[in-house]
């Protein structure tokens, strides 16, 4: 058999190494992504439609564009083509159980206080998982009257910031919402057969923007919920332990995080987050200062 030709038109022209290894580490400073060079293959497909779409015939001429001041915009779509934004509503549900049973119900008391609770969904994708921890936390009612409650919705990817705030989704992203969640949360769309409108109601729940977890984080005050899942799979092991702390530090203390199925906080990372099982983790409260020096005896 003949070996398959090197410029097909499906995967592009042809990725050397020399432009694969700027690419990778592009996509590393920028978005903190760790793509070996095992992906090759990957990163020559999902780009060769970035660079059809350009009108560039080769991936040197591809890599000098992104590289370069001009290339801003186009480092961002090719940081989304690298990325996958693959969601569901409701996704790896036993999270959402323990929302519900061990986190919310305190936090609901907050609110009915006149506190303020903020949920954090960092790398949302296209808005299902954040309106989906909406969705849990008026299982229990609706909020009181002028509660201060607020989902942040953030990702690297502007397109899927875009979609969520629309909150427009085909019935096939519907899966893992049940009857009555479709019924009380969403309406067909009247100008789309097959999709469904997320209520304002919901909406104003959610809060999206455009954020890379890599950069500085405008956000004040602290999160009692920060859900960051199937995110950090793509970072290395420096990547991801900077973000613990980072995370640790905008958590109210004994605040909850959970992760992805197959993410892990790293074990160095012990005294700030003691693990509560399927990757959920809670932050452990600062440690209580010294107790103060007794007062120095005359002539001490
Ligand atoms: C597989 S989706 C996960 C969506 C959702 N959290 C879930 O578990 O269903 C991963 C998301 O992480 C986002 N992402 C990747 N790198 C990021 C970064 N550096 N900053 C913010 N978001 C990032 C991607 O754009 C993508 O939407």
């Amino acid at each position: 058999m003949p070996p398959p030709a090197l410029s097909s038109p499906i995967a592009g022209p042809p990725l050397d190494r020399a432009a694969f290894d700027r690419l990778a580490g592009l996509a590393h400073s920028e978005a903190g992504l760790a793509i070996a060079p095992s992906k090759s293959a990957m990163v020559r497909t999902r780009l060769a439609r970035r660079l059809r779409k350009l009108g560039i015939g080769s991936f040197e001429q591809y890599t000098e564009l992104v590289e370069s001041d001009a290339g801003r915009n186009e480092r961002r779509e090719m940081i989304s083509a690298l990325t996958t934004n693959v969601s569901n509503f409701f996704r790896e549900g036993h999270h959402f159980t323990r929302l519900q049973e061990e986190v919310f119900p305190a936090l609901r008391q907050r609110l009915a206080t006149g506190g303020r609770v903020r949920i954090w969904s960092a790398g949302c994708s296209n808005g299902q998982e954040p309106y989906s921890l909406a969705i849990a936390f008026l299982e229990a009612g609706p909020l009181p009257e002028r509660a201060d409650f607020r989902v942040l919705a953030s990702d690297i990817d502007p397109k899927v910031v875009a979609f969520g705030h629309v909150g427009r989704y085909h019935d096939s992203m519907m899966t893992g919402l049940s009857e009555a969640h479709r019924q009380a949360h969403f309406t067909p769309c009247p100008r789309e057969a097959n999709h469904q409108i997320v209520s304002s109601a919901l909406r104003s729940m959610v809060v999206f923007r455009e954020l890379n977890l890599q950069d500085r984080w405008p956000m004040r005050g602290r999160f009692d919920v920060i859900f960051c899942r199937n995110v950090v799979i793509y970072f290395d092991a420096a990547t991801q332990n900077r973000l613990w702390h980072r995370f640790a530090e905008v958590l109210h203390p004994e605040g909850w995080m959970f992760l992805g199925h197959s993410e892990r906080v790293s074990e160095n990372c012990s005294k700030l987050f003691s693990n509560r099982g399927d990757t959920a983790y809670q932050r452990c409260p600062p440690p209580a200062p010294p107790p103060p020096r007794p007062a120095l005896m005359k002539g001490e």
